[in-house]
C-alpha cells in the first residue's frame, strides 16, 4: 500500500501536459475486442485501469504491449486478431468498472459472451440494466446469473434503441455491439460526452459507420468487420478539470497544455465566480488564482453538457476554502461523498444529507491523516492537502493510481509539496 505526504501551503505555477483520457481509453480498448487486425494507441498513460484492461484483453486471446513512440507516454499496440475466449471472469472484472464495456464487443466478435458484474470504485449502486435492455432490443439472449452475464448475440438485428436514460456505459456497450450488426441502428438518449464521440470517431477509423455521437441520436449502420487503425484519444477534461480546480484553490498560474476548454465549460463557468483569472485557447488553458477564492454559488452535478459527477468531489475541497456559502449537489451517484466524512478531519465545514452538501467556506483548513474513498475522491484530498496548513497523509492511493498518472510528479513539478511513500501502518477504512 502507498500514500501520499503532502504539505500544504504552496503557490502552484508552470505548465502541465494533461494525458489522454481515462474514460476514453477503456471503451477504447474494449472496442479493439472487434477488430480482427493490429492497433496502435498513441500517447497512453499507465493508469491502472487500463493496465486492468489490458490483462482481460490477454485473458481473451489477444496481446497488448507498450513500445516507445513520440509523445511523453509510450504507445499501446494491441493486437486482437486471436481472440479465443468470450468470457471476463470475477477476478479480472471487479477490478474496473470498464470490463462491463467488453460484453458488447465481445459478443459482436464471438456472438456469444460470458461476462461477469463488473466492479470499480465504490459510488453508489451502479446497475448495468440499460446496458442489457439495449442489448436485448438489438435480438441477444440475456441472462444473468450466478453474478455473470450470459449472452447470445447470434440471432443480432439492428433496431431502435431507446435509451431510458442517457448511461455512457450503455451507449458505448451498444454502439460497439451496433457497429458489427447489419443493417442501421438509431440509439435515441443517448450520452452525449465527449469521450462518446471520441469512441465513435475510433470506431470509425476502424471502418465502422456511425454518426450522430455527442448529438441526441446515434445512428450507425453496421458493417461486417472492423480493420486496424493508429488513434489518439482525447485530451482527459477530468485531469484537466482538477487542475484547474488546484490553480482557483493554490494557482499563481498554471497552464493547461493538451487541454480542451470546449469540454471543459461547465467548470469553467463555475470557476470564474470565483475571481480567478481563466484564458482559453485551442488547446491550452491558463488559470490566475485570485488570492482568496469567493464562493462559487451552486453546482449540481449532471449528464454531459452538465457540471461532471467527476468533479463534484474535487469542487467540494474548493468550496471549503472559499469566502461564503457553496451548495453542491450529487445527481449521478447515491454513495458519491465519502470523501465528505475524510474532508471533516482536515477543519471543512460541510453539512450532508441525501446527495445535498451546504459547505462553509473557511480561510485555513489542517492537515490530517485521510483514507481515499475513490478515485475522484482521492483527487478532492490531494487538493485539500496542497492548501490545508500542515501536513497530510493520504492512504490508499492505488485508487488515485486509476485514473490519474503520476500526479505527483505533475504537482511537484508545479511546486506542490507531494511524495510518494510506502505505507507503514494498517489503514482502517470504516466505509
Ligand atoms: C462513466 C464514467 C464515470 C462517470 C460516469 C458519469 C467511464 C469508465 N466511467 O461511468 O467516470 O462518473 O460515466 O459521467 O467512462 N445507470 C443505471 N443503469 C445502467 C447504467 C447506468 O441505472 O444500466 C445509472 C448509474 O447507476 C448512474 C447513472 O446511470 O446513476 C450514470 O451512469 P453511467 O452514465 O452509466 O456511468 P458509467 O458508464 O458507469
Amino acid at each position: 500500500m502507498e500514500s501520499f505526504y503532502i504539505v500544504g501551503g504552496n503557490k502552484l505555477e508552470g505548465e502541465v501536459e494533461i494525458d489522454p483520457a481515462k474514460n476514453s481509453l477503456l471503451p477504447i480498448l474494449a472496442g479493439c475486442i472487434l477488430v480482427d487486425d493490429e492497433i496502435l494507441l498513441e500517447n497512453v498513460p499507465k493508469y491502472s485501469d487500463v493496465i486492468a484492461m489490458c490483462k482481460i484483453l490477454e485473458h481473451l486471446g489477444g496481446k497488448t504491449k507498450f513500445v516507445s513512440g513520440k509523445y511523453k507516454n509510450e504507445d499501446l499496440l494491441v493486437d486482437c486478431r486471436d481472440i479465443v475466449y468470450s468470457d471476463v471472469p470475477n477476478e479480472l472484472a471487479c477490478s474496473v468498472r470498464s470490463s462491463i464495456f467488453t460484453l458488447g464487443s465481445i459478443l459482436g466478435r464471438k456472438k456469444i459472451a460470458k461476462v461477469s458484474y463488473p466492479g470499480g470504485c465504490d459510488i453508489g449502486l451502479r446497475p448495468i440494466d440499460i446496458h442489457i435492455a439495449g442489448l436485448k432490443q438489438l435480438g441477444c439472449k440475456v441472462v444473468d446469473k450466478n453474478g455473470y452475464i450470459y449472452a447470445d448475440g447470434s440471432k443480432r438485428r439492428a433496431e431502435d434503441v431507446m435509451l431510458s436514460f442517457s448511461s455512457v456505459g450503455a451507449t458505448e456497450n451498444i454502439m460497439m455491439f451496433a457497429s458489427v450488426c447489419k443493417g442501421q441502428t438509431r440509439i435515441f438518449n443517448p450520452a452525449r460526452e465527449p469521450e462518446i464521440v471520441d469512441l465513435q470517431n475510433f470506431l470509425n477509423k476502424c471502418g465502422a459507420k456511425i454518426s450522430g455521437a455527442g448529438s441526441n441520436m446515434i445512428v450507425i449502420d453496421g458493417v461486417p468487420k472492423l480493420h486496424g487503425c493508429c488513434y489518439h484519444a482525447i485530451s482527459d477534461r477530468i485531469e484537466a478539470g482538477t487542475f484547474l480546480i488546484a490553480g482557483a484553490m493554490v494557482g499563481k498560474e498554471i497552464v493547461l497544455k493538451n487541454a480542451s476548454p470546449k469540454d471543459n465549460q461547465a467548470l469553467i463557468a463555475k470557476l470564474l465566480k470565483t475571481t480567478c483569472k481563466i484564458k482559453e485557447e485551442n488547446d491550452r488553458i491558463i488559470i490566475k488564482g485570485s488570492p482568496r477564492p469567493q464562493s462559487f454559488g451552486e453546482i449540481e452535478t449532471a449528464v454531459y453538457p452538465g457540471f461532471p459527477t467527476d468533479l463534484q468531489a474535487p469542487m467540494c475541497s474548493l468550496a471549503s476554502v472559499c469566502d461564503g456559502y457553496s451548495l453542491i449537489i450529487e445527481n449521478l451517484f447515491e454513495a458519491r461523498l465519502k470523501h465528505i466524512g475524510e474532508l471533516l478531519k482536515m477543519g471543512c465545514d460541510i453539512r450532508c444529507k441525501n446527495g445535498v452538501c451546504i459547505v462553509k467556506g473557511r480561510d485555513k483548513i489542517y492537515g490530517a491523516d485521510v483514507i481515499t474513498t475513490d478515485l475522484r475522491g482521492g483527487a478532492c484530498l490531494v487538493l485539500a492537502g496542497l492548501y490545508a496548513e500542515g501536513y497530510t497523509t493520504l492512504n490508499n492511493i492505488e485508487l488515485i493510481d486509476r485514473g490519474y498518472f503520476k500526479l505527483e510528479e505533475k504537482l511537484t513539478a508545479l511546486g506542490g509539496e507531494i511524495k510518494r511513500i510506502k505505507c507503514e501502518k494498517k489503514v482502517y477504512n470504516c466505509y
